[in-house]
């Protein structure tokens, strides 16, 4: 009997995460949403039970083409990105309204406008009259910048082979008819940002679609989006300050510990010159409770000033408040500081707090975190021309830490005189420059020399 010809096999993919199963299921295995599951395009199963596939092709048999990087024309979102926008790359933007993702991206628009490449500008949120008057503020007169102002977004990607550069802002302001739900909804997204990633790949346009965030800090609709791009970046800021900042939460094609540092001024985002003394201020008083540490940002050293604040609780269980770090990192190093060197902060309130907003992940800030800490609860001062860097270990030990050169350099650019560094650390003052390095083995001995 002659053997069944090909057969299809129908998958479902959850909407929310894309978890695929081969049976339909009313609640996802994967991430447990109800109702998330839809029918996906059918494979074909051959005669010998094999999925049909298109190409199977050995890894080393495909051929690599050089990585070209198209500059955004920003320094600080190129050097997030990894050097530029990859061909046909997708890349989703996240940031609370208002951060400046629009002004950001219309900026961009008009660097590589400039540099003669065309650039189509797809907004659903804005009409023409506003994104022009944006353009005027901040000053932007390129001709090769187009936009559309539409919400029918499949013909405007099609009609996007003849642009370089393409911006959709945003995914949650688009709906496509023949998917179910109104625009923002999970299926609609998904179904948006799909399409624009499929339509950069497919054209080899570098892509970047603005995406809403929600009150968490994440970006809205399914998990699944974030899937389908390359990069995504989140770009942040403190209502009260104007300073901005941008990183790559995922990036296929560079790292994403680089940090991108804007301002926003009257007349659009300034990159910041020297991003050191936005949280560090040069000539502060002698004042207890502050130690200066040198962070690593990625590929970029800065000053990172940290201020401790003890006193006297009222409380039967003493208040630990941390703002830049982690209130466990706190608790474990006021814990070393106990049982190693004998500083008790039992019977007080602590409050550390990062200046300028900055948050600090480094280990190496631990020695600044530990001197500030030290120096509140003794009432003692730490001189103005120290910084320090190093991670403290549970026996008090003070540990060597990554790229320890490049932050000595930074604190000889910004004029300190003396910093302080682990006794294992392999670290000499360059030639004719005006630094003293302090070698300490302990957490116990740092304190003694610079707290006394
Ligand atoms: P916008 O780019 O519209 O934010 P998003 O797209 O993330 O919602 O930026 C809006 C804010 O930025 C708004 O509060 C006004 C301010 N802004 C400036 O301060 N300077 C400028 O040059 C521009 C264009 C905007
Ligand atoms: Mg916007």
């Amino acid at each position: 009997m002659a053997k069944s010809a090909k057969k299809t096999i129908t998958r479902y993919r959850c909407a929310e995460c894309g978890y695929v199963s081969l049976s339909m299921v009313g609640r996802c295995p994967g991430c447990g949403s109800w109702g998330s599951m839809a029918e996906e395009s059918p494979l074909r199963e051959d005669s010998s039970g094999k999925i049909a596939v298109s190409r199977v092709e050995p890894i080393s048999s495909v051929d690599v083409l050089p990585e070209a990087r198209i500059s955004s024309g920003i320094e600080e979102l190129d050097r997030v990105l990894g050097g530029g926008w990859i061909k046909g790359g997708g890349v989703l933007l996240g940031g609370e309204p208002g951060v400046g993702k629009s002004t950001l991206l219309l900026q961009v628009c008009a660097e590589m406008a400039n540099a003669g490449r065309r650039v189509l500008y797809i907004s659903g949120e804005e009409s023409a009259g506003q994104l022009a008057l944006r353009a005027k503020r901040l000053g932007i007169k390129e001709k090769n910048i187009d936009i559309l102002c539409d919400t029918d977004l499949p013909a405007m990607l099609d009609a996007s082979s003849a642009y370089e550069f393409l911006v959709i802002d945003s995914v949650q302001s688009f709906r496509f008819d023949d998917e179910s739900g109104w625009a923002g909804s999970p299926n609609q997204v998904r179904t948006v940002a799909s399409r624009s990633a499929e339509t950069a790949k497919r054209l080899g346009i570098p892509t970047v679609m603005v995406g809403h965030i929600t009150k968490q800090g994440q970006i809205a609709g399914p998990k699944i989006l974030e899937h389908m791009v390359d990069v995504v970046l989140l770009f942040s800021g403190e209502r009260s300050s104007s300073h901005r900042l941008l990183r790559a939460e995922k990036n296929r094609y560079g790292c994403t510990d680089e940090l991108g540092i804007f301002e926003m001024a009257e007349n659009g985002l300034k990159t910041v010159a020297d991003p050191s003394h936005l949280y560090w201020s040069e000539g502060g008083g002698a004042v207890s409770g502050v130690a200066i540490g040198v962070s690593l940002e990625g590929s970029r050293p800065l000053a990172a000033e940290i201020q401790a604040l003890s006193c006297a609780t009222p409380y039967p269980y003493p208040k630990r408040t941390a703002r830049g770090i982690e209130v466990n990192r706190l608790q474990l190093l006021l814990a070393v500081l106990e049982r190693r060197c004998g500083i008790f902060s039992r019977s007080s309130d602590v409050y550390v707090n990062v200046a300028g907003g900055l948050s600090l992940q480094d280990p190496a800030a631990d020695l600044s975190i530990c001197a500030a800490l030290a120096s509140s609860i003794k009432d003692i001062p730490i001189a103005a021309d120290t910084c320090m860097m190093g991670e403290v270990g549970l026996a008090g030990e003070i540990r060597p830490i990554a790229r320890a050169h490049l932050r000595m350099k930074e604190a000889i650019r910004l004029g300190f005189k003396n910093v302080v560094v682990s006794a294992r650390e392999k670290l000499s003052p360059p030639a004719g420059a005006d630094i003293r390095i302090t070698k300490v083995p302990a957490l116990s001995q740092m304190i003694e020399r610079l707290i006394k």
